[in-house]
């Protein structure tokens, strides 16, 4: 009974007085299938060498790779996003295109040791392995040449696909790359390899741990192909060129600083949609939550659950077969 005035004529707290309650109405569910744990492959190590800017993440052996791979399907994981960290780095990224590079050989080694249960990406792009730490190659003036780096994403799509992968990547924002991808790759025999397109990317400061994961020392930005952050309607027309370009899955990333861009995307597409919980996002939460400053496994469900929320199919995630491990 009030005193003041009369009784609320709905009351949303009624569908939040039990866990119970909470669970059957919640409208956004987060599954193991839909996670994609992104994981960093080198050459010539030992032992794993822990990512100091990501506390828990390391760039794996040849060997502990393949267990992180079996781990992720046994906690249900839907798949793996390889890089690989080469030896050797020079101007054209020449281990990208070697049948024996690192990333080749670790998708080899996945495949062979969880085959199809486990959906094998790989990341296809220059960055992880040009000297100069840019996505492409560069012109006499010191630019990345658009064309003359999509050449070497035909020749990477092949030789990854030769290695058995199930879907590649291509993470560079080269204009045309999806359609150079799709064509090398169907000229190569391998129609059944998928597109995951990073169609949304941004240039953005949240990439900096990734950069110690995949040793690299890139110089200058990459202001002039990854997008501005001040633009979401742009993202719409990347949208549109990837799926002309023959798309079968499109990304946004990063993700939490972008939920509007994924939002816009999801709407508007009759594909699958992923975004990318990058390595910034991931080192935010963990240096947070290290501090004692917030819950650390709250707040990963939460920004998880926020992703799906904003129209996420699947998300790519440091913290996949952990998360995947509690969702069971
Ligand atoms: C490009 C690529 C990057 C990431 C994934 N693919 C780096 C970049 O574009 O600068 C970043 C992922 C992360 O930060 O977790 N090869």
């Amino acid at each position: 009974m009030s005193t003041y005035g009369s009784f609320p004529a709905g009351r949303p707290r009624r569908l939040r007085t039990t866990p119970a309650m909470r669970r059957m109405v919640a409208e956004h569910r987060l599954h193991p299938a839909e996670l994609i744990l992104p994981a960093f492959v080198r050459e010539g190590i030992a032992e794993p060498v822990p990512v100091s800017s990501m506390p828990g993440v390391v760039q794996h052996t040849r060997d502990t790779l393949r267990k992180a791979a079996v781990e992720a399907v046994e906690a249900g994981v839907g798949g793996i996003m390889l890089f690989g960290v080469p030896e050797h780095k020079d101007a054209l990224g020449s281990a990208g295109t070697d049948p024996d590079g690192i990333l080749q050989v670790a998708i080899r080694d996945v495949k062979a040791e969880v085959g199809d249960e486990l959906i094998v990406m790989s990341d296809l792009c220059l960055d992880e392995f040009t000297d100069h730490g840019h996505c492409g190659v560069l012109d006499a003036a010191g630019r990345v040449d658009n064309d003359a780096t999509l050449e070497r994403y035909a020749e990477m799509a092949r030789v990854q696909a030769d290695a058995g992968v199930h879907v590649v990547g291509p993470s560079g924002m080269m204009d045309g790359q999806v359609g150079v991808v799709r064509a090398a790759l169907d000229a190569a025999g391998h129609q059944d390899v998928s597109i995951l397109a990073y169609t949304a990317k941004y240039s953005s400061a949240f990439y900096g741990p990734f950069r110690e994961a995949v040793a690299s020392s890139l110089q200058g930005d990459r202001k002039t192909y990854q997008q501005d952050p001040a633009n979401a309607r742009e993202s719409l027309r990347e949208l549109a060129l990837d799926l002309a370009e023959g798309a079968d899955m499109v990304m946004v990333k990063p993700a939490l600083p972008y939920l509007d861009v994924l939002h816009r995307v999801a709407e508007s597409v009759d594909v699958p949609v992923a975004a990318y919980q990058i390595s910034g996002e991931y080192a935010m939460v963990e240096a947070a939550a290290a501090n004692g400053w917030i819950d650390r496994d709250a707040a990963i469900l939460e920004t998880l659950t926020s992703i799906k929320r904003a129209g996420a199919n699947m998300i790519l995630t440091y913290w996949a077969t952990e998360v995947a491990q509690r969702l069971r």
